[in-house]
């Protein structure tokens, strides 16, 4: 069986690896060295729906799965689908989940799912005067797609203002043609995520993100800088109640509207005082959360992203082995405003070497014997052991062997909450 990967990241490297591990031939699209260590890669645009259809029939693909958010708000699996090719991830209205927070808020409201309370704008006078109303602090969203950088949460009322003015003025093109303005929610933070197949879902792991760069979650919010999985902290019964509170009712509704979900659903959640409570909505899987949920599931991937492409998941399980894994980002010179690239990266063949440890590239490139650094995250080293502790002591005895000039990491992964 052929899988055609689309994507080039930490996640999709992870994704391709489990894929292999249980008995799939991976193609990655545009892939990166190490899922080129995996099997081939091919050329052209992973967002560009013909591009992808071409791929499909050159490499023979029996399904494909699409890794990042870009593809699937570009309708790729759509025409996949219209194609009658077998593929995982949503169509580009159930995406909407994801491309547009004032929908995820709507469907939110109408499936009755606990949220913070939020208010959409067209226009940054009526934006401001909203704002001038609220107590601090204020978290002010473009509404569509900006590549994670729309998003402020400031104590600063000025500072937020002019986050209004500039999603208006076009800083993250049609993203800030709205903007939501939305309540703070406090308290740590939980992503859990499910795969599904329209009304179907069944859970699919849990983990937590540090968007920080510095230790102590202190410095500029980046694409994430590490992750760990399972949560020691997890209220009992969390993932239960999220499939039951959460999942069904989001299901049910965009089923009822005509635009029936399936793929990843991956739900942040804050913990907050007044219960868990829904921050954000991604209808992928998540970078880096991947990075630490694949490596502790025992059901054969292929087999799980067969059924669901084929929309088949009726019975399915996906049954973890009860390990922890931390993932601990090694990134650029310069990231996250202007990542350097072109350093040579060292030491990697011998992370090999270290039972329990593995390396999943994200911005690497080969170029002659080296492999360099062309992207801000380059490499996530991953620890898994049968505890936090020891899954971390891995990740950083791995992470200590790669080496690059300006290489960036938190020596805190797997040990704050947030
Ligand atoms: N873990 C954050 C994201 O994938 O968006």
């Amino acid at each position: 069986m052929t899988v055609l990967l689309l994507g080039g990241g930490g996640r999709e490297h992870a994704m391709g690896w489990s894929l292999a591990r249980s008995g799939a031939r991976v193609v990655s699209m545009p892939g990166n060295p190490g899922l080129a260590s995996i099997g081939p890669t091919t050329g052209g645009s992973p967002a560009d729906p013909l591009d992808v259809r071409n791929a499909v029939a050159a490499v023979g693909a029996d399904y494909v799965l699409i890794g990042p958010e870009a593809p699937l708000a570009a309708g790729v699996a759509d025409a996949l689908r219209t194609a009658g090719v077998p593929v995982v991830g949503p169509g580009r209205s159930a995406a909407r989940l994801e491309s547009s927070k004032a929908f995820a808020k709507k469907v939110m409201e109408s499936a009755g799912v606990a949220t913070g309370g939020s208010a959409v704008f067209d226009r940054p006078g009526t934006a401001r005067e909203h704002l001038a109303a609220l107590p601090g602090p204020f978290v002010v969203k473009a509404d569509g797609l900006a590549a994670g950088k729309g998003v402020l949460v400031s104590d600063d009322r000025s500072e937020a203002g002019s986050w209004i003015d500039r999603c208006f003025d076009g800083e993250f093109g049609r993203a800030g043609d709205h903007v939501v303005i939305e309540e703070f929610l406090e308290g740590p933070e939980v992503s859990v995520f499910a795969l599904c197949d329209g009304l179907t879902a069944i859970p699919f792991g849990h983990a937590r993100d540090h968007k920080r760069l510095a230790d102590g979650d202190m410095g500029p919010n980046t694409g994430g800088m590490g992750c760990y999985s399972p949560i020691p902290d997890a209220p009992g019964g969390l993932i239960d109640d999220t499939m039951s509170q959460v999942v069904a009712p989001i299901l049910q509704t965009m089923a009822d509207w005509g635009t029936p979900f399936s793929g990843f659903l991956y739900t942040g959640l804050v913990l907050t005082a007044d219960g868990p409570k829904v921050l954000e909505f991604n209808v992928r899987m998540g970078d880096p959360d991947t990075q630490v949920v694949l490596p502790l599931l025992e059901t054969p991937f292929h087999e799980l992203m067969g059924r669901a492409a084929s929309g088949d998941l009726s019975g399915a399980d996906a049954v973890f082995s009860g390990e922890f894994a931390v993932d601990v980002v090694l990134a650029a010179h310069g990231y996250p405003a202007s990542p350097r690239t072109g350093d040579p990266i060292a030491g990697l063949d011998r992370v090999v070497g270290i039972a329990g440890a593995a390396v999943f590239h994200a911005g690497t490139a080969r170029e002659g014997d080296d492999v360099i650094t062309v992207g801000g995250r380059v490499v996530n080293v991953v620890g898994t052991g049968p505890t936090l502790a020891d899954a971390r002591s891995k990740a950083y005895e791995a992470a200590a062997v790669i080496d690059f000039a300006g290489k960036q990491m938190r020596t805190d992964i797997g040990g704050v909450t947030k």
